[in-house]
């Protein structure tokens, strides 16, 4: 259930650029522009949409252009097979780019995400999808390679993430859970998504921090999505106040859901909430828990400077399997991320440091022994260490998953045996008896 508090935007609907930004300047490549020249939500205001759209493809070259006819086509007409899942904006589909929709555009498949017109998003959105994700590139945001703006349909064009979101990676039912080294792998490429936006010269809030709102690739790679809620900001020192507040229940700062000061700190809170998910393997809200567990932070908050609650409040999926100096040291940063005083939080960059720090502690047991990454040369990047780790942890995975799955087969046999033989013994009792 979708537990946002989207109060405002359907009556913000802005419908071009200011003006002031001539639409004849010279084409200038998203990655070579200065963050001064990056065009901005706040630079819209009121007129006409044709100005927006001439601005958007002068502004955006990196971005292309689609027509609803080519999307259609390469979504099977948005048909049932090809859709991936549905959030406030609308519905999203997977597509494939052939080498001969566009000249330029190599064959990938990509993702299509449908404004739905009655829905509680708007124009806001996708504009603000559209001027964010056109801008500003990096490989922990997700690529926006384009949009179509055809009458009323608003639709927008994503690299494909072939592991959809962490939500549905982390709390999925079935399958083996997600590791430890892969939930801190995920953790630091978002701080790193976070940290550019929050660095930028005219830093960026992203304001909408969510294990749904971050996708993951085939190796696990995680990146940035929705950047709907997304707002130029002020330093770390200024506050924006915003006179509604936007965003969702669990994950907005205490700051700005009771005073609607909005900072980078904000998103440093949100990203606390999804480190303590990933801890912890819970929702930030539970309503199926008892009272006292429903809001993880509440819940985990005492407990996660005490080493020895922590590992009972650690996922039990995880079976143990985690580094538990590394474990301490991620609740303890949770901990300061989740501080109700902005200023205690950390930068992310300095998250992203001590992520970092984190990944060295590899003393992570498996089965009955504890396995230890062989000390490396001091000049061997870190991540070659971790990248070896966690492919032999895959490996184990995947071993270990064949082998469940052996035994599972087996016993389904075992189980249908069973059943053949109570069912003939109902069928024919006395034959079968003999
Ligand atoms: N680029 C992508 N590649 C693959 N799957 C995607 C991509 N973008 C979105 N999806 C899938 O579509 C689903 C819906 O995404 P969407 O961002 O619209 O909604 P949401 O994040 O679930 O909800 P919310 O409205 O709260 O943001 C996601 O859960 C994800 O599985
Ligand atoms: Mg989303």
């Amino acid at each position: 259930m979708k537990l946002k508090r989207y109060l405002s935007w359907k009556n913000i609907l802005p419908n071009c650029i200011k003006p002031q930004v001539p639409s004849s300047r010279p084409k200038v490549h998203p990655s070579k522009r200065s963050s001064s020249q990056r065009l901005s939500l706040s630079d819209i205001s009121n007129c006409d949409s044709q100005l927006l759209l001439s601005d958007l493809s002068n502004s955006l070259v990196s971005l292309h252009v689609f027509t609803l006819k080519e999307l259609q086509l390469i979504t099977h007409k948005f048909s049932r097979s090809n859709f991936l899942g549905e959030g406030g904006f609308g519905p999203v589909y997977k597509g494939f780019i052939d080498d001969n929709l566009r000249p330029g555009l190599k064959a990938q498949s990509v993702a299509v995400k449908v404004l739905n017109l009655d829905g509680t998003q708007g124009q806001r959105e996708w504009l603000a999808e559209v001027i964010f994700l056109g801008q500003l590139k990096h490989p922990h945001l997700v690529n926006l390679i384009g949009y179509c703006y055809e009458d009323e349909h608003r639709l927008l064009v994503y690299e494909y993430m072939e592991r959809g979101s962490l939500e549905n990676q982390l709390f999925k039912r079935y399958g083996p859970p997600l590791p430890w080294l892969t939930r801190l792998k995920i953790a630091a490429g978002t701080a790193k998504g976070l940290a550019f936006l929050h660095e930028e010269e005219k830093p960026v809030i992203y304001r909408d921090f969510k294990t749904s709102n971050i996708l993951l690739d085939l190796a696990y790679n995680a990146k940035v999505s929705d950047f709907g809620l997304a707002t130029d900001g002020p330093g770390e020192e200024e506050t924006h106040v915003m006179t509604s507040v936007m965003g969702t229940e669990g994950y907005a700062a205490p700051e700005y859901l009771s005073t609607g000061h909005l900072t980078t700190l904000s998103d440093v809170f949100s990203f606390g909430v999804v480190l303590l998910e990933l801890l912890t393997g819970r929702r930030s809200v539970d309503k199926s828990r008892p009272a006292r567990e429903k809001s993880l932070v509440e819940w985990a908050r005492p407990l996660l400077k005490d080493p020895h609650k922590l590992h009972g409040i650690m996922d039990p999926r995880l079976e143990g399997q985690y580094s538990t100096e590394g474990a301490r040291r991620a609740a303890a940063l949770a901990y300061q991320c989740l501080s109700n005083h902005p200023k205690s939080r950390p930068t992310m960059r300095n998250v992203v440091k001590a992520l970092h720090s984190l990944l060295d502690f590899t003393d992570i047991p498996i089965g009955s022994f504890v396995y230890v990454v062989p000390t490396h040369d001091k000049e061997e990047p870190i991540a070659q260490a971790i990248e070896e780790r966690y492919e032999k942890q895959c490996n184990e995975d995947k071993q270990s998953a064949e082998e469940s799955l052996i035994e599972t087969v087996v016993q389904i046999r075992e189980c249908n045996a069973e059943i053949g033989k109570e069912s003939r013994e109902k069928l024919c009792p006395v034959k079968c008896k003999n």
